[in-house]
């Protein structure tokens, strides 16, 4: 027996905060009862479940891994027509959607699944999984302002955790620099605010590594599946917190 929104989740009916939602909001039927308890346990090869009166059906597990081009929308809709993630998969059957997102102007590694379970736990911040962007930024950073990033700023959403941060070239005509960061955490354009704090205004932004993944092999608007042993990986190193 598991439970329902991670049942829901794994049918790649939506993410598992979203389905969390659709139950509250009585979208949801067992065996033909509206439940709205969101600790309600299920048999999902026994049990008949519907979400708006569509059953649900298991729906082939599918991971990928993305080269995000700029210019694109981390989104599987834009209401203004504009270019999305999803649009690079037509061919794709199955309804994949990104592990957490990039900005519109960042470039990089996107991992889409339709495992909302493991895109869940992705993206909760008690795992502290290595994201490495390379940001190019208005002048050159001192070391003592290198240091800051790496120690920790205060953005207005809070402190940014520990974060490992080197320049790795130096321009000159316009000066500028490219800096590489490793950060664990995935708050909202947070690569740019940690930099803007430290007074250098990001000008390019690309992730360039995910954990262990990298965009080898990959040209922008490119996709590659998973290899089972990738996805392992990946599971392995969220499945620590049991509780989740
Ligand atoms: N940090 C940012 O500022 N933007 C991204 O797209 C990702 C991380």
């Amino acid at each position: 027996m598991e439970r329902l929104q991670k049942v829901l989740a794994h049918a790649g009916v939506a993410s598992r905060r979203k389905c969390e939602e659709f139950i509250i909001n009585g979208r949801v039927k067992v065996n033909g009862q509206v439940v709205l308890d969101l600790g309600t346990k299920v048999d999902p090869q026994q049990d008949r479940i519907e979400v708006d009166g569509t059953p649900i059906h298991s729906e082939k597990m599918a991971y990928y891994l993305f080269y995000k081009p700029t210019g694109v929308i981390t989104s599987v809709t834009d209401t203004h027509g504009r270019k999305v993630v999803t649009d690079f998969f037509q061919e794709i059957p199955e309804r994949i959607y990104p592990v957490g997102r990039l900005d519109n102007d960042t470039s990089g590694l996107l991992i889409m699944t339709n495992d909302g379970d493991l895109a869940y736990r992705l993206m909760h911040p008690s795992f502290t999984i290595d994201k490495i962007y390379l940001a190019t930024v208005e002048g050159i950073p001192s070391s003592q302002k290198l240091k800051q990033l790496e120690k920790g700023v205060l953005l207005e959403d809070g402190w940014t955790s520990p974060a490992v941060a080197e320049i790795v070239e130096k321009r000159s005509q316009p000066t500028e620099s490219v800096i590489r960061l490793t950060i664990h955490e995935g708050r909202k354009r947070q690569v740019r605010r940690m930099c803007q704090h430290i007074g250098h205004t990001v000008k390019k932004l690309h992730r360039e590594k995910y954990g262990f993944l990298t965009l080898k092999g990959l040209k922008k608007g490119e996709y590659r599946e998973l290899s089972s042993e990738e996805v392992t990986r990946l599971k392995e190193m969220v499945t620590q917190r049991s509780q989740l």
